[in-house]
């Protein structure tokens, strides 16, 4: 995370800071509706601010990657049932998605989106709390790069025209022998 910055939890209490990351929608669903998504357990917001202002947000929520979002079995076997020990090889495997995640434009570009990637990835396999195997992202077209530099891959080339792209990462490839 960069210097000056912390991650807190959204609640009901919490006073937003002033945010905009260029799209609309994304702004909007921090500051009206993130906290409903709370309160209902439909999803779980970590907002990223300093003193000032609000610098990121990310929202979490639980998923699965399944047979039926790849474009083939053999493409299922071959990226993900391949990977796992024989007696494990199942048709959909625990996830957690990113449902919502932006970095202030001041932010932008200066690696806090990949700090923050980061601390996903740790959060989510810290003492292996809730027995998740991969992160999944509807990501925006624009935003496609910075998850392919994050170590994301397409599940599909299905949705290769759409306006965004289901992706996933493998947490077991941070796994230390
Ligand atoms: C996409 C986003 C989260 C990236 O965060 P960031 O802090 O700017 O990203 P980083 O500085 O860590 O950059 C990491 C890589 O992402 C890519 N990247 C970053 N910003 C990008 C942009 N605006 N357009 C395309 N690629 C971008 C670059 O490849 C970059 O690597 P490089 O610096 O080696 O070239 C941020 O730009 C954002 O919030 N955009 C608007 C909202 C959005 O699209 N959210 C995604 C919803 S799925």
């Amino acid at each position: 995370m960069l210097e000056g910055l912390q991650a807190v939890k959204i609640t009901d209490s919490h006073i937003i800071k002033p945010f905009n990351c260029g799209d609309l929608d994304l702004n909007d669903f921090l500051l009206s509706d993130a906290n409903n998504y709370h309160n209902q357990l439909l999803a779980v917001t970590y907002i990223v601010e300093n003193d000032l202002q609000t610098a990121g947000f990310f929202s979490l929520l639980t998923d699965k990657v399944s047979v039926n979002d790849t474009e083939s079995k053999n493409q299922w076997r071959k990226n993900f049932r391949s990977t796992l020990p024989r007696n494990k090889q199942f048709s959909s495997y625990p996830a957690i998605k990113i449902g919502r995640l932006a970095i202030d434009l001041n932010f932008q570009s200066r690696g806090l989106g990949t700090s923050i990637m980061d601390f996903i990835k740790a959060m989510i396999l810290n003492d292996n709390r809730y027995g998740c195997r991969y992160i999944t992202v509807d990501a925006y077209r624009q935003s496609l790069k910075y998850y392919e530099k994050n170590d994301f891959r397409y599940l599909t080339s299905t949705d290769a025209n759409e306006d965004t792209r289901l992706m996933y990462f493998d947490l077991s490839t941070l796994l230390i022998d």
